[in-house]
């Protein structure tokens, strides 16, 4: 039988693939740009029938039934990182957050779970009976390997990555077509605060680092305040647009990169058509499974490793919450930890936390005495490095509690730093 004929063979519906689910059966789903919609929609469909079915996924990027209230008992979504839809479905009682570090989730997901199916979206087969998982490989290959049953999604739209992305048609149980567009994620347009926090990170960043940028806002900024550096690196776990303009300005050629040199290591991409573009039959973008890209241990070896993440509110002693906000959970830890820990192995290495002073047009300080209870820390207060406002940079690691009270109000904003004085009093911070 020939490639093109066992794809024939497995060449189903997504209604089809939804019919396959049974009661309390598990389904893991690929991740963000890569979610496979065709198959998740048929899920949503067959809702009413099914009950105590679990669906993994991880930011999901369009808003789908089965998060509704009337799924309740019928299909829970276990989310490993919360979007604007999970965020929106939460009271529903539909969602539930699966706490972890991006290097092990697929890992420990497969060890201590089970997996009934894993539906992923991949490129059109090539000749050989390879397709390319495209935008992500974060624990995708995991869960193909786990799973009882996988589906590929086959879109032309999705772009043929390099790298660890390739899977046969052999490791495929039933392949569906739907070659609806991508969704985007374009970068905001940077404020007048994120411009001040992208310049004081330019001045820790030293030509010929290897960089990491993280998810939000401010990492667009960062991206723009670079572009005067020389023989960047990247060795990150989301690919983003900002990153294309950096190529284009010859900031990152990855030459001084001690960890696959002249490559741009990631895991998953997350942008516009334009960056799905860039990395599209890109030999110099090199994609490696998060278990790989995300390993502390891995990333250490990157020489002059800056790792660039962003937080919704930090502590006086440095603990910081970047995933919940409001009582309930707003995103995930992702690789905030992974990335932050492992620049901090590196030689010369820096792991960054950027945020704005103040929230809600000027009325909340993101820098306070404490967190309110209930609050999940993301990165503890052991592990936390620098801390950076528009107002300055605090450099916290090795530092007392005094200290880092003291350094931290110093780039808490000026209309807030009497109070976070008399309230550092009250609880005996200082
Ligand atoms: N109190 C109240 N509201 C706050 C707040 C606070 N302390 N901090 C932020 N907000 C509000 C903002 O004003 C904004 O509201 P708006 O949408 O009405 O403008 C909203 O919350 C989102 O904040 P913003 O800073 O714009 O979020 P972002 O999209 O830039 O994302 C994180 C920031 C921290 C949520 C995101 O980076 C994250 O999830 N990080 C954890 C994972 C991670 O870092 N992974 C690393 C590798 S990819």
């Amino acid at each position: 039988m020939t490639f093109q004929d066992e794809y024939k063979q497995k060449h189903i519906t997504a209604e089809e693939a939804a019919a396959k689910v049974e009661n309390y059966s598990t389904i893991v789903a690929a991740m963000a740009a890569s979610e496979p919609p065709a198959l998740l929609r048929a899920l949503a469909n067959r809702g009413p029938e099914l009950q105590g079915v679990r669906v993994c996924t991880c930011l999901l990027m369009r808003n789908y039934d089965f998060m509704e209230e009337d799924m309740a008992g019928h299909i829970l979504n276990e989310s490993w990182f919360f979007g604007p839809w999970e965020r929106k479905a939460f009271q529903n009682r539909t969602v539930t957050h699966l706490p972890n570090n991006l290097h092990e989730a697929g890992i420990k997901k497969a060890e201590k779970d089970s997996v009934d199916f894993f539906w992923g979206t991949a490129t059109p087969m090539n000749q050989e009976g390879y397709f390319s998982l495209s935008l992500g490989v974060t624990y995708e290959k995991t869960m193909i390997q786990k799973a009882s049953f996988t589906v590929l999604e086959i879109n032309e739209n999705l772009p043929w990555t390099h790298g660890d992305t390739r899977v046969h048609i052999s490791e495929v149980d039933g392949i569906v077509e739907n070659d609806e567009e991508l969704v985007e994620m374009p970068p905001a347009e940077p404020s007048a605060a994120e411009e001040r926090i992208g310049e004081h990170i330019a001045n820790l960043v030293q030509d010929g680092a290897t960089i990491q940028l993280g998810i939000g806002g401010i990492p667009n900024a960062i991206a723009q305040n670079l572009k005067d550096k020389k023989d960047l690196g990247v060795h990150t776990e989301m690919f983003t647009d900002g990153m294309v303009d950096l190529v284009e300005a010859g900031v990152i050629t990855g030459e001084q990169k001690t960890l696959w040199p002249g490559k741009m290591v990631g895991t998953f991409a997350l942008g516009t058509r334009r960056l799905y573009n860039f990395i599209h039959n890109n030999p110099s973008i090199e994609f490696q499974q998060g278990h790989v890209t995300n390993d502390p241990c891995v990333i250490g070896k990157n020489n002059g490793m800056v790792s660039i993440n962003t937080a919704l509110q930090v502590d006086l002693t440095g603990q910081v919450v970047s995933e919940w906000l409001e009582g309930q959970q707003f995103s995930g830890t992702g690789g905030q930890a992974d990335t932050h820990r492992g620049a901090q192995r590196a030689s010369g290495g820096l792991g960054i936390i950027a945020l704005r002073s103040t929230a809600k047009k000027g009325k909340i300080s993101t820098i306070t005495s404490q967190h309110p209870a209930g609050a999940q820390i993301t990165l503890g207060r052991q592990d936390v490095d620098v801390v950076v406002t528009e107002h300055g940079v605090a450099f916290l690691k090795g530092m007392s509690v005094r200290e880092r009270v003291k350094r931290l109000i110093a780039i808490a904003h000026p209309d807030f730093r009497e109070r976070l004085k008399w309230e550092a009093d009250k609880f005996l911070l200082w």
